[in-house]
């Protein structure tokens, strides 16, 4: 990441190196120039060190505004490069690979940990670049002038550079350690808050809540004041060695005689200013223990393991006709102690619908999932054509498999462009013919801002029933030629539930297509109903077979239907 910024970091570093050997110039310049003009010399003695001042007062200025533009210009970029690697590495992790980071753990890393290692740049590369350079020419000027002056100078110089600042990494490590993690946590407490104060309320936790809230803020606030109080102190103890130090080399220069009188204030002021870039290094160690912390989360995310690998060379995006066939396919979660899918066959034919019944948790999901190529199977294979899923590119399956997720997701904007995410260049008539049969067309058409209306965040201002339905419109929308769908009927009354069944049945004809259901009304209209429990096919076969047989489907027939005779 730096190194593709190099030259503009090479370029701060040496306007901050020339910015403080100005101030350092200056510095020893107008100290000889005041000594040297108490002698009283004829005007020409001085015009040299005049002029020097001058140069090194504008140099220092000029350059240090040079070196705040190039830092803050590589660490800007350098930030832009990283945000868009991280935001790069999180793309191929949704969906499924995404629920192992809670989101707003996933904002702090992309904002403020990401932020932080850009800090490393500004506040830490340059300065400590700038004071080795800056000491290093401190002492060989000292050296000159007065040798055991030199000794003492870098004795002190390497007591408040290295000495301190790693004293205080020791004493820091730890909180270091604890501050990123402990930022995330407050962080995430305050997502809780807001995006659960509904349920919060409603069972009266919101106490609780807000008590755990204020809890994890002291727990930070404590460890922030632990870092800024050993700061505080490494700072102090170097402020100290730098006022020993200038004394004890002021003490040497009046001592010896050799000295020209002169030259004591100009050692002394070298000494003195030689530890302006050297001070900084202890907020410049912390800020790197913080960084590295942040750092690590940051990697963390860049190092994750995708949970679909993309081939390297794809094979060409497979035509409308499709064929898609699982085989004893097979999926298991990370840290699962069983398969959530666990050795189904499927076989899909250019226009062949399945209905995928069972309860909660047996695996109907998972399976939609593996057919969008957002999980890997785990045994097994997915052929699409006859080729392996996997030689496909992962976006190319879904243009031609896809539809609605059981949680789908509606943006922040309006009914319009939430349906046209599906196909951008779709009119309004096509818009208006998919929400009709997703039944929702008298709805739109009876609002005042019709398709302009607003859904709100996460659809959060419609039913729903509607949410649900609108992203069945705007799957049906992209008519691929395999549509899935799961639990479609989600949220409405029985009565519409089954209306809509009975639509979509009809509308998807001559469409590959499956659909995940709990209510089994109109599923005589399909070719095949698969029921799953645990993962497994337990049934198979058309309604009409299944529901004359005692097992799981007559019961779920059952359960779903009290009065099965009156139907
Ligand atoms: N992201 C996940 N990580 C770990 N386990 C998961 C994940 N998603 C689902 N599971 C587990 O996998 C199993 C199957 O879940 P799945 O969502 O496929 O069920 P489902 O049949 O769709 O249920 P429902 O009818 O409630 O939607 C469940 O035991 C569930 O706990
Ligand atoms: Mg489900």
């Amino acid at each position: 990441m730096l190194r593709a910024h190099l030259g503009r970091l090479v370029l701060a570093v040496s306007a901050s190196v020339v910015t403080e050997l100005a101030a350092l110039a200056l510095m020893g310049t107008a100290a000889w120039l005041l000594a040297r003009a108490a002698q009283q010399p004829p005007l020409a003695a001085l015009s040299l060190a005049i002029v020097g001042v001058r140069a090194f007062a504008t140099a220092r200025g000029v350059f240090r505004y040079g070196e705040r533009l190039a830092g803050h210009d590589a660490a800007l970029r350098a930030l832009a490069t990283l945000r868009g690697r991280v935001y790069d590495a999180l793309v191929p992790l949704a969906p499924s690979g995404l629920p192992a980071y809670r989101s707003a753990d996933l904002l702090s890393r992309m904002v403020s940990d990401v932020e932080a290692v850009q800090d490393l740049v500004v506040r830490v590369l340059v300065p400590v670049s700038t004071a080795v350079v800056v000491a290093g020419v401190a002492v060989g000027f000292t050296a000159l002038v007065l040798p055991p002056a030199a000794v003492v100078l870098a004795i002190g110089l390497a007591l408040a550079g290295v000495v301190v600042p790693l004293l205080m990494v020791s004493a820091a490590r730890r909180t270091a350690r604890r501050l990123a993690p402990a930022r995330a946590e407050l962080a995430e407490r305050h997502t809780d808050l807001l995006h659960g104060s509904a349920d919060l309320a409603a069972f009266g936790a919101t106490e609780q809540a807000l008590t755990d809230a204020e809890r994890a803020g002291e727990r930070l606030a404590r460890l922030e004041r632990g870092t800024a109080l050993t700061t505080a102190l490494g700072g102090a103890g170097s402020m100290l060695v730098q006022g020993a130090t200038t004394v004890a080399v002021t003490v040497l220069a009046l001592d010896a005689g050799s000295l020209a009188g002169v030259m004591v204030p100009v050692l002394a002021l070298v000494a003195l200013i030689s530890f302006e870039p050297v001070l900084p290094l202890v907020p410049a160690v912390q800020r790197l223990l913080e960084s590295r912390a942040s750092m690590r989360r940051v990697l963390a995310v860049l190092d994750a393991r995708p949970p679909v690998a993309e081939p390297a060379s794809p094979l060409p995006a497979p035509g409308r006709d499709v064929t898609v066939e699982l085989r004893s396919v097979s999926v298991r979660y990370p840290e699962a102690s069983r398969d959530a899918v666990d050795g189904v066959d499927l076989r899909l034919t250019p226009g062949r619908r399945v209905a995928v019944v069972g309860t909660s948790g047996s695996g109907k999901s998972t399976l939609l999932a593996c057919l969008m190529r957002f999980i890997e199977p785990s045994a097994g294979t997915v052929l699409l054509n006859g080729h392996d899923v996997r030689d496909y590119d992962g976006d190319d399956v879904r243009a031609v498999i896809t539809g609605v997720t059981q949680d789908a997701h509606l943006f922040h904007t309006t009914i319009r462009e939430n349906l046209r995410l599906a196909r951008p260049d779709a009119s309004d008539d096509d818009l208006l013919g998919a929400l009709e049969l997703a039944r929702l067309r008298d709805w739109v058409s009876s609002l005042p801002a019709g398709l302009d209306t607003e859904v709100g965040e996460g659809g959060g201002q419609v039913s729903g029933g509607q949410r649900q339905r609108l992203a069945l419109a705007r799957a049906l929308l992209a008519d691929p030629p395999v549509v899935l769908l799961d639990e479609p009927t989600e949220g409405l009354d029985p009565q519409t539930a089954d209306e809509l069944v009975a639509d979509l049945l009809a509308t998807t004809r001559g469409r590959s297509t499956v659909l995940v259901t709990h209510r089994l009304f109109g599923l005589d209209g399909v070719d095949e109903v698969v029921v799953l429990h645990a993962g497994r096919v337990v049934q198979r076969g058309t309604h009409a077979d299944l529901v004359a047989v005692a097992g799981p489907y007559q019961d779920l027939w059952w359960a779903s239907h009290p009065a099965p005779a009156s139907k």
